[in-house]
């Protein structure tokens, strides 16, 4: 698996790749991986000769009072278990690479970013379209995917790709589960056990 951390880098690897007529896959990540971003890469696996993973802590989707400072950055635990499933080129910049001289242009989502997660997380889905939309700029994937789990995400993703006309194909898979039913998430190591235990309120209730 190569390693990427400049946009330069990336792009040159990527140039050859493309001349050689590869379909690239990208499977955009904020790294803290468990078994439901590898099950991206599988999906991605099978419909693509190149799978490219992103691992980018992105800060504009983060409120002020959030958590991406103290955000798990696992970096070679993450690089290893992304080898070990297959990915072909792991692209993991800093913030200072992929916003350096930023002067502000964002995309701006529709009415849908004012419910549901976006209703309490203001500018959020914001930052997260205006990231994917750099890292598609920046991979060129023929698709991407994306968990169920964030569907909202999703949702948001799908809209931008249409409106904006972006060549890129949105794969979606089935959220993966823990033994308790709880969904995998990075941010589930923040539960305390009896917080995890009230979690499970949510799959059961869904069920
Ligand atoms: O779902 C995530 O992990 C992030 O929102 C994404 C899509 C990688 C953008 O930073």
């Amino acid at each position: 698996m190569e390693r990427i951390t400049t946009i330069a880098a990336l792009r040159s690897s990527l140039a050859v790749a493309r001349r050689g007529g590869k379909r690239i896959a990208l499977v955009p990540t904020m790294g803290a991986l468990h078994e439901g971003h590898l099950s991206l890469v599988d999906a991605a696996r099978q419909r693509a000769d190149l799978v490219v993973m992103s691992v980018f802590v992105n800060s504009l989707q983060f409120g002020l009072q959030e958590d991406w400072g103290t955000y798990p950055r696992p970096r070679e635990h993450d690089a290893a278990l992304a080898a070990g499933r297959g990915v072909d080129l792991l692209f993991a910049p800093e913030d200072e690479e992929m916003y350096r001289g930023d002067t502000g242009v964002r995309v701006m989502p529709g009415r849908m970013a004012t419910v549901w997660e976006g209703a309490i997380r203001p500018g959020h889905f914001e930052g997260v379209l205006t990231v994917v939309a750099k890292l598609f700029h920046l991979v060129g994937p023929s698709v991407a995917w994306f968990g169920q789990k964030d569907i909202q995400q999703v949702i948001m993703i799908r809209a931008m790709v249409h409106d904006l006309n972006m060549p890129v194909e949105i794969g979606v898979a089935p959220i993966v589960r823990d033994q308790d039913g709880l969904a995998l998430s990075s941010r589930n190591a923040y539960l305390s056990a009896e917080q995890r235990a009230a979690a499970t309120a949510i799959p059961r209730a869904l069920g």
